[in-house]
């Protein structure tokens, strides 16, 4: 794809990780699959907690690691939050009705999702972030035209979220 499909920059410190959450929310819409990649430690669930913070949800953000997936049901639509990290077997995707959580009412967010291949429908949208010096360094991809208008309305501040 042409370069809209891909925004990156750096992330000095948690401050901006959660800044780029909430640049995200502003122009994400329901019905989104996002993978969220990158080493323990990169930023993934900071990343999360800034897009969540950014649509109204008080308290905390608490790592799935070994529920698998916490939601949070807002107006329009509910965030499901993956880490897949622990996920190693594949029944386990078919009881825990994981695919039912994957639809146009919701925006999923997946961490480690290589844990999961095959299961897993695929992303409209990979977010690649990795430690660079004492900060972060990001990189999104857009694989589906519903994710390349996501980032086209990122990269457009100004312009409404759908
Ligand atoms: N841009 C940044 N610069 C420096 N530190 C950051 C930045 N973004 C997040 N952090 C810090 O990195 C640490 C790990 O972040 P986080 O838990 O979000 O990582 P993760 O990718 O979800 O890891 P895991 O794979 O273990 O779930 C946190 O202490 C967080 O404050
Ligand atoms: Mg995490």
């Amino acid at each position: 794809m042409d370069d809209t499909s891909v925004a990156a920059g750096s992330l000095p410190d948690e401050a901006a990780t959660l800044a780029l959450g909430a640049a995200f929310a502003r122009a994400a819409a329901a019905g989104l699959t996002v993978y969220l990649r990158g080493d323990l430690g990169a930023g993934k669930t900071t990343f999360t907690r800034g897009l969540l913070t950014a649509l109204g949800h008080q308290g905390k953000v608490k790592s799935p690691t070994y529920t698998l997936v916490e939601s949070y049901p807002f107006a329009e639509y509910s965030v499901h939050h993956f880490d897949l990290y622990r996920f190693a077997d594949p029944e386990e995707w078919e009881d825990a009705g994981f695919n039912e959580y994957f639809g146009p009412r919701s925006l999923c967010l997946v961490e480690w999702p290589q844990q999961a291949a095959g299961l897993l429908p695929a992303a409209d949208i990979e977010l690649e972030l990795a430690v660079d010096g004492n900060g972060r360094s990001y990189r999104f991809h857009a694989n589906t035209a519903t994710g390349q208008s996501c980032l086209i309305r990122l990269s457009t501040p100004s312009a409404a979220s759908c």
